[in-house]
């Protein structure tokens, strides 16, 4: 049994989580951060969604994994163990109440034409970054653009939330050690799409901070001055310089 599923450590989470989050979501939101339990679709099974989706899942979320290689995700899914799944992209589209996306950029048009309606309404996590020397055309528009108004454009219909951009994969296991202590800058346009994205943010460990629209989501991606990890204090006062 490792350390994260000692009952003491997970109901300390739940209890910090769920009384840091009521303490700041507008009244509205506030159902989601009672404990519900989630379903979530990881689209893109990588680094990120791996780390991500296997925290979740041991946090009692319920995941199913994604990507072009079906039998990878069962693989991970089985090695995950409680809690997780796995499917095609549209499978994991249509089961989950929140999605993350978490794929190289250049792949997110192919990902927006692949789920079509199933993206309509649904909250989506868009961990994804474009780089010009990775992404080619499609990062560089989107640089032009700014991140996340561009993800709105691949993704139309979704509910987007930036988050996760500017931290390494390999950390994104690690927050619920500490909650709180490590904060996570948002943006977003949908309030209640913010909150529910905020109670997962909460669920494993981190404090998230919105810093404003989608617009905003220009500015969470490596190398800004919001990247790497920093308490939500730190982020605030970033945040506060930044147009
Ligand atoms: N790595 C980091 O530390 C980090 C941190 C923050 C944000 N990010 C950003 O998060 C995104 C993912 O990064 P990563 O490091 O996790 O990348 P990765 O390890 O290369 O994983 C990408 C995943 O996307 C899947 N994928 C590619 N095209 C797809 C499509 N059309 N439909 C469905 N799935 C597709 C891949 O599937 P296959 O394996 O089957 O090809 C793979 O599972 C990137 O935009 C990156 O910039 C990365």
């Amino acid at each position: 049994m490792n350390n994260f599923s000692k009952s003491n450590r997970r109901d300390f989470l739940r209890a910090a989580a769920a009384t840091l989050a009521l303490a700041s979501l507008p009244a509205g939101a506030q159902s989601v951060t009672t404990g519900a339990k989630l379903t979530i679709g990881i689209i893109g099974s990588g680094n990120v969604g791996s780390a991500l989706g296997t925290t979740w899942a041991k946090s009692g979320h319920t995941v199913m994994f994604s990507s072009l290689d079906l039998e990878k995700d069962k693989a991970l899914a089985a090695r995950v163990g409680n809690n997780a799944r796995a499917g095609t992209s549209r499978d994991a589209a249509a089961f989950g109440d929140v999605l993350l996306i978490a794929v190289p950029y250049h792949a997110l048009p192919a990902v927006g034409k692949d789920l079509g309606a199933l993206l309509k309404g649904k909250v989506v996590i868009d961990a994804c970054n474009p780089f010009a020397e990775r992404d080619g055309e499609v990062g560089v528009r989107a640089r032009e653009k700014g991140a996340g108004l561009a993800s709105a454009e691949y993704l139309p219909g979704a509910r987007i939330v930036r988050a996760f951009n500017a931290i390494g994969a390999a950390r994104m296991g690690a927050a619920w050690q500490e909650p709180g202590k490590v904060g996570m800058p948002i943006a977003g346009d949908d309030a209640q799409a913010i909150a529910t994205a905020s109670a997962l943010i909460r669920d494993i460990g981190y404090e998230p901070v919105l810093i404003g629209g989608l617009a905003m989501g220009r500015h969470l991606q490596p190398r800004e001055p919001l990247a790497g990890e920093r308490s939500a204090e730190e982020i605030r006062k970033i945040a506060a310089t930044l147009k």
